[in-house]
């Protein structure tokens, strides 16, 4: 698995710098593609359930599973997020990073950077012997009180030899609640957060979910495994392990 989170990692640190007004969201998922097929690995997410691309590339209003389209362009000021899952010698590794095309209003800033810090919130409850719900708790509590909403129709989950397994790790709940984080489990932890209210809704492609009230979302994950000593992120790239944030 810290094999695959590798490879998620590079997807990011390979399309960063190409995030600019006017390439398409197809351009983006081609270059995640190949980056994955070239490291030997395969993308689970094409396919599933009939998604017809490797990863999920969703701009603004957008929250998740936007389908990667040449008619969609990004533009100065967006932020667009790019939902990675590799599969590497049958284990699979999931993260999202959104990034800002450009420079964006200072709201906007703050948004993104709201969702990245809960999910550190979140995993500050990461250790043997606390629950899912410590988790959920401390990253609803974090989005809500900087004057957010969480999304409740998607959660993370558990993550292993298939990209979903068990436990589902919402991103609101109650402290003490849910499934106990055991050494050696691994759990995608995914805030998707929405500037406005809490509702959202799935276009007719059966897939784009979008905010109800059109207003900015934003999703923030890593993959993370528990240690004896608290929690491992594989999804890391090398520069965020230097800032660690
Ligand atoms: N990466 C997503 C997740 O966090 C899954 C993508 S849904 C798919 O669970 F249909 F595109 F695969
Ligand atoms: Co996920």
């Amino acid at each position: 698995m810290r094999e695959a989170g590798k490879v998620v990692a590079r997807v990011f640190e390979t399309v960063e710098p190409l995030i600019k007004p006017g390439i398409s969201t197809y351009e983006i998922n081609e270059i995640a593609e190949k980056v994955i097929y070239d490291a030997g690995g395969t993308c689970p997410c094409k396919g599933y359930y009939g998604y017809p691309a490797g990863t999920c590339v969703s701009v603004n209003e957008t929250l998740i599973h936007g389908i990667p389209s040449k008619k969609i362009k990004l533009k100065e000021g967006d932020i667009v997020s790019l939902d990675v899952v590799a599969n590497l010698k049958g284990y699979c590794a999931d993260a999202t990073r959104t990034f800002i095309v450009g420079t964006c209003k200072e709201s906007v800033r703050r948004l993104v950077n709201v969702c990245r810090e809960s999910f550190f919130e979140g995993i500050k409850q990461a250790k043997a012997g606390n629950r899912v719900g410590d988790i959920s708790a401390a990253i609803q509590h974090y989005v809500e009180s900087s004057g957010y909403s969480v999304a409740r129709d998607f959660t993370g989950h558990g993550i292993g030899k298939s990209m979903h397994e068990d436990p589902s790790v919402p991103n609101y709940g109650v402290p003490g609640t849910g499934a106990m984080l055991q050494v050696g489990m691994a759990i995608a932890v995914e805030p998707m957060i929405l500037e406005g209210k809490k509702d959202t809704r799935i276009l007719g492609d059966g897939w784009t979910v979008k905010s109800k009230d059109g207003k900015l979302t934003c999703h923030y994950e890593n993959t993370i495994v528990i240690t004896e000593d608290g929690y491992e992120i594989i999804t890391l790239t090398e520069g965020e392990k230097n800032i660690n944030v």
